[in-house]
Formats: C-alpha cells, sequence, structure tokens
C-alpha cells in the first residue's frame, strides 16, 4: 500500500512522521474518512468542508486548498488501483518541542493520506444489521471538530466489540443520545416519527446524515432534529446508524434487546434507498 506523508508518495512500511509531531504527543490534529465509491467521492465538497472548519477551530493551517487535496487523494487512489474503499487523511499541527500551547510561529502541519478497499454495500439491508449498547458518552464539551483525539471512542468501541455488538450508543449526563462513537444515530419513535439529534458542540454534524437530510427533504419525507432520549431510543420501533464507513447500518439489538422485529425496519429500508441512489 502506498502513502501520501507530506508530499511524497511512500510504501506504507516506509511512511512516517516525526515523533515530535504534535499530533502524535498530544492528539494535535484533524481527520476525515470519505468512502470512495466506482471511483467517486461519496459527499466530497460536505467532507472538505468539514475539514476546513476543524482546522479553523483548532487554528490549524490548511495543508493545502481543497482543489490540491483533490488531486493528492485522487493520486493516493490511483496508485492503490482503489475504485472503491475508504480515505483516510488527517492534518496535525506538526513538529515542535513539546510544550502545550500552540507553537508560534506555526509548524509546517502534517498531512497523511491513507486508502484502503471496502466492500460496496450489500445489496440487500438484511446483511447489513448490527447490534448496539448504550454507554455514557465521557468525551469533551467540542465534539463537532473531528480531533483525532479519540481515546473516548476507543474505550467504548472496545467495550462495544467485548459485548459482541458493533457501535456504542452514548448518552449524556441528562439521558439524552448525542451519537454512536464513530456515527450517527436516528431513531424512529413508538410513535412512528424519524429522529436525528439536533446539531450542536456535542455531536460530529455527520456528512452521511447531511447528505439524508438533503434528500429526505427533497422527498417530502417527514423528520425532526432533537434530542432523543435514551428512553426513546430503548422503546424506538427502529434505530439506525450512519457514517461513511457504516452507510445506512440497522441496529437490530440493544443491549442485547431486539428493537422492532428484529430485522431491518422499513424506515432503515427507505434511508438505505435513499444513501444507494446518492452513490450512483
Ligand atoms: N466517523 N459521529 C462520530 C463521532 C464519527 O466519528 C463519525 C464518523 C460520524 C459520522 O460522520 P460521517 O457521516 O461524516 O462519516 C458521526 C468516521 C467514519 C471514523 O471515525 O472512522
Amino acid at each position: 500500500a502506498i502513502a501520501y506523508v507530506n508530499g511524497r508518495y511512500l510504501p506504507l512500511h516506509q511512511a512516517s512522521v516525526n515523533v515530535e509531531d504534535r499530533g502524535y504527543q498530544f492528539g494535535d490534529g484533524i481527520y476525515e474518512v470519505l468512502y470512495v465509491y466506482r471511483g467517486r467521492l461519496v459527499d466530497e465538497a460536505l467532507h472538505l468542508q468539514r475539514l476546513a472548519r476543524s482546522l479553523g477551530e483548532i487554528e490549524l493551517p490548511r495543508p493545502m486548498s481543497a482543489a490540491a487535496l483533490r488531486i493528492v487523494i485522487g493520486e493516493v487512489l490511483r496508485r492503490n488501483r482503489i475504485e472503491t474503499g475508504l480515505v483516510y487523511m488527517q492534518v496535525t499541527r506538526g513538529v515542535a518541542r513539546r510544550d502545550h500551547p500552540i507553537p508560534s510561529p506555526a509548524p509546517r502541519p502534517s498531512l497523511v493520506i491513507t486508502a484502503r478497499r471496502k466492500p460496496e454495500p450489500p445489496a440487500d439491508i438484511a446483511d447489513w444489521t448490527a447490534e448496539a449498547i448504550t454507554l455514557p458518552d465521557e468525551r469533551w464539551g467540542r465534539c463537532d471538530i473531528k480531533s483525532t483525539n479519540l481515546l473516548p471512542n476507543v474505550l467504548a468501541r472496545t467495550e462495544a466489540k467485548r459485548a459482541g455488538a458493533y457501535e456504542a450508543i452514548l448518552y449524556d449526563t441528562n439521558g439524552n443520545v448525542t451519537e454512536g462513537a464513530a456515527s450517527t444515530v436516528w431513531i424512529v419513535t413508538r410513535e412512528g416519527t424519524l429522529l436525528t439529534r439536533n446539531l450542536d458542540r456535542h455531536i460530529l454534524p455527520g456528512c452521511t446524515r447531511a447528505a439524508l437530510v438533503e434528500a429526505l427533504q427533497h422527498q417530502g419525507i417527514e423528520f425532526e432534529e432533537r434530542e432523543v432520549s435514551l428512553d426513546e431510543l430503548c422503546a424506538a420501533r427502529e434505530i439506525v446508524l450512519t457514517s461513511a464507513t457504516s452507510f445506512v447500518k440497522p441496529v437490530v439489538r440493544l443491549d442485547g434487546k431486539p428493537i422492532g422485529n428484529g430485522g431491518p425496519g422499513a424506515t432503515a429500508t427507505a434511508l438505505f434507498e435513499l444513501y444507494l441512489r446518492r452513490l450512483t
């Protein structure tokens, strides 16, 4: 595999950054994950906008223009001969003697881009279901920034994996659902309302979420953006996760108990179809 590192394309085993890079010492960096489907970057503009926003929020200069970034991503995919897969890119603060405040003058940011193959979404959503567990959200107050500081997410997903589940759905101290450790959460309430949490500093503004919101509005399908309580989650008819890596994924068991009839529901299926339609 070939990785892009600060201007060079290198075999992955030779690709490295300095041990004094602040991304390594402080988690002082921003990342994005994009799905590439048959050579096309899915929701490319949304991801590049979110990257620019995250960088701005932590005062990290852009390593290059969006247009240049697109060219480099394309080159990483070409060199790895990937048509369908995932692109990972991260921008970190760069190399400086270890000291907490942002260095001044600013070091040159480090940019790393890697890619790997990922299968196309399955033809049948029944082959794409998952289990989830619920856990307290122990992350910081700026989860709208896609930071490389992922320790709470790592621990939450480890706990999920040990419970035989795919995702940990997080809830705040008010008993409201925030999001998955690496995905956006949607539910269909007992009353049949499609809901996803409103955007604020406590969740990442998902690109898949934004794309689906647009598609739902376009189709005239009703949904609400508001706080979702843990009780509503547990009593939901359907639970759906969305992200660049999970596409649209129905949760069929929560904390070991079946959701709905234990299979993908009608709304999950409709969202999955909206997602697939956007791909092609
Ligand atoms: N995660 N919320 C969190 C905390 C996430 O980490 C992600 C994505 C999402 C969904 O965002 P999007 O639809 O833009 O992928 C929501 C990526 C895939 C990851 O960390 O691997």
